[in-house]
């Protein structure tokens, strides 16, 4: 059985919402928390991971959702602390005022703190065999950490004040945004105990959905509206971001966002040849690029 990714983001809804409240001991601590988790979020992330399990033929039970629904606790931590003063500075996200604009930067940093650390007690704490949540570990903390994320991260600020060509804007890209979609897909694969040649497809599909997502963000930075994205816009150029929009123009910008998209295609169909399986799952998240 797949779901469709409506079906899948009202299961994780419903399955963060459930299970929060288990693991926080402190009560603003957990109200920051719950707060931005259940703001309103896509779950683009473990909807990928869960569409990809199902497409592998295994059922989602309370040991994959528990597993996969921790990349949204670690992605829901990336957006608190990007909107921190000290970061992005923004007072938006997800249709709601930003952490920390309503509990303050000290408890919105701590609610970060305790999304980024819960999320690897899921991915660990559940009955799925040792060697899968050994390995679902690993590839979490390389996607999230200092190589992965928070590189990307730390290259997002630091260019603030330069210019990066094409290639670095790719890499930084690949690395804030790239990484963590990488491995929702990769996650998939890895839960179902595929071979390497097959998780190696599916991450390169991950890698670039995950490189067209976030070119598709900078462009709706200049595009989109606030009502549409849940966020301010307009505000990257300002804040001497370094986007593929301001580097290349709009047009540029797409022409960009459609290769990544091409190249995300010819892996779905290269899964689809190593495996004999339908990867047409994917199509749904491919629908989200919109221009
Ligand atoms: C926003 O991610 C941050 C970026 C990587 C561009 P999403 O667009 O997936 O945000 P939510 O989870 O739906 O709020
Ligand atoms: C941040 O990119 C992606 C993260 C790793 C959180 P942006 O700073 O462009 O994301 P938005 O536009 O604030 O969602
Ligand atoms: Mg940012
Ligand atoms: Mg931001
Ligand atoms: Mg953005």
């Amino acid at each position: 059985m797949t779901r469709t990714i409506n079906e899948l983001k009202s299961m994780i809804d419903d399955y963060l919402s459930d299970h929060l409240a288990a693991d926080v001991d402190q009560d603003t601590l957990y109200s920051s928390m719950r707060y931005s988790l259940m703001a309103g979020g896509k779950r683009l992330r473990p909807a990928l991971t869960l569409a990809t399990v199902e497409m592998f033929g295994k059922s989602v039970d309370e040991d994959v959702m528990h597993a996969a629904t921790a990349l949204e606790l670690l992605h829901t931590y990336s957006l608190i602390h990007d909107d921190l003063p000290a970061m992005d500075d923004d007072d938006l996200r997800r249709g709601k005022p930003t952490n920390h604009c309503r509990f303050g930067a000290g408890m919105a940093t701590l609610a970060g703190d305790g999304l980024l650390t819960l999320a690897f007690q899921w991915v660990s704490d559940n009955n799925l065999p040792v060697a899968i949540r050994a390995e679902l570990t690993l590839a979490l903390a390389q996607a999230a950490g200092p190589a992965g994320m928070v590189a990307g991260q730390a290259r997002d600020i630091e260019g603030e004040g330069q210019q990066l060509s094409l290639d670095q804007l790719r890499y930084l890209h690949r690395q804030k945004t790239g990484a963590l979609l990488r491995y929702a897909v990769l996650a998939g694969g890895i839960i179902t105990g595929q071979p390497q040649p097959i998780k190696a497809a599916l991450a390169d599909f991950g890698a670039q959905f995950g490189l067209a997502f976030q070119i598709y963000d900078d462009l709706m930075d200049v595009l989109g509206t606030t009502a549409q994205m849940g966020k301010a816009v307009h505000k990257d150029a300002g804040e001497h971001k370094n986007t593929y929009p301001g580097l290349l123009g709009t047009a540029g910008a797409e022409e960009q966002l459609h290769r990544a998209l091409q190249a995300a295609r010819d892996a779905q169909v290269r899964l689809g040849e190593l495996t004999g399986r339908s990867f047409a799952g994917y199509d749904q998240f491919l629908a989200y690029f919109k221009l």
